[in-house]
């Protein structure tokens, strides 16, 4: 099933056009899982959904590289093996090279927190809340193997499948910009200054956006822009995505970022989101966050509002009568 909400009739024809070709390429990766639809197209690999041939109720995601970029999924691939096992990581089956790129092959996970934002608008507190709980904890368990993530954004948290017992589980993927923040001796990298800031300027920490090294503290400041945004849809510095020129746009982002108060950022929402950032920037470089204690913000936010935590999101009722609705559109078309 495509997450694509955009349903007007231009963009049905490109999607039946797309499942077409892929059709027509009739490409079965690894002899085993053959290729349905395209899931996402990214700079350097696109995602696409697949069958396994020898049981049509397995349904995996494939993630393929451009013909030029297959090291980046090599190096995903790796990323993703040191991640194994891990709740809330899906679970890669093979890597192959066919046809001058590399397949990545991984359990079919259902929306991401993009399409559900495409679907449902800004999300409730309650859902953010809700949310920011596993996001932490998907941090803390990246954070145990070593690594950092250096991309965070709507886009690379999914939930399970839906109608799955999965479907309220948070997973995070797009280890294509991870990296290790350990040395081969076990020791924490060292700082560094005047680097390009890596990852979706929208959401990079201040010291990425400002040029420095990124660790762990980064990736939870990160997070935090990220729940701020589900929830408000916009952020202070989001004025500057429309800066023509790179190092102008870059320049202005870190300007906007350094000069808004934390306050005024978090300005109308409970008073956790100013405590959860507060606490980021407070972080050493070296110092590893305490995730029990932001995933307790959450928690007292949700007591004090009053929201109970029972795993329904904004989305919950509203997917299911629409899946349920598409069952029974199928349906007809059968008969
Ligand atoms: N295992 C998966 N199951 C379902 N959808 C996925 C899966 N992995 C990725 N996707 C979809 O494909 C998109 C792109 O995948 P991602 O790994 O983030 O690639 P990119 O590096 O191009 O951003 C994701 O945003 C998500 O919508
Ligand atoms: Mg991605």
């Amino acid at each position: 099933m495509s997450w694509n909400v955009d349903n007007t009739a231009d963009r049905q024809v490109e999607c039946d056009s797309i499942a077409e070709q892929i059709r027509s390429w009739n490409w079965i990766v690894g002899g085993q899982y053959r290729l349905v639809d395209m899931m996402g197209k990214g700079s350097f690999a696109n995602v696409y959904s697949a069958v396994n041939i020898t049981d049509e109720a397995d349904l995996v995601a494939v993630k393929i590289s451009h013909e030029r970029s297959e090291d980046t999924l090599v190096a995903e691939a790796k990323v993703y093996d040191k991640l194994f096992g891990l709740k809330g990581i899906p679970r890669t089956r093979m890597y192959v090279k066919e046809r001058r790129c590399g397949a990545l092959v991984m359990d079919l996970l259902g929306p991401s927190l993009g399409n559900l934002k495409d679907y449902c608008g800004h999300f409730s507190l309650k859902t953010v809340f809700m949310l920011a709980d596993q996001m932490i904890s998907r941090l803390a368990s990246l954070h145990s193997r070593g690594y950092i993530h250096g991309d965070l954004k709507e886009d690379n948290f999914i939930l399970g499948r839906q109608e799955t017992i999965d479907e309220r589980t948070v997973y995070l993927v797009d280890f294509g910009l991870a990296k290790t923040f350990l040395l081969t001796n076990g020791e924490h990298i060292a700082p560094k200054t005047g680097l390009n800031p890596c990852g979706t300027l929208r959401y990079t920490s201040l010291n990425c956006t400002l040029g420095n090294e990124i660790s762990r503290r980064d990736d939870i400041e990160s997070l935090g822009y990220l729940l701020i945004y589900l929830h408000r849809g916009d952020l202070p510095w989001i004025l500057a995505e429309s800066v023509v020129g790179g190092d102008e746009k870059r320049r202005l982002m870190a300007d906007i970022k350094l000069h808004t108060p934390v306050k005024k950022l978090c300005e109308g929402l409970p008073d956790e989101f100013f405590a959860y950032i507060t606490y980021c920037r407070s972080l050493r470089f070296d110092e590893q966050p305490d995730y029990a204690r932001l995933r307790l913000l959450c928690e007292v936010a949700m007591h004090r509002l009053d929201y109970e935590i029972d795993g329904i999101f904004d989305w919950t009722i509203r997917l299911r009568d629409d899946l349920e609705w598409k069952r029974l559109l199928a349906l007809e078309d059968v008969f």
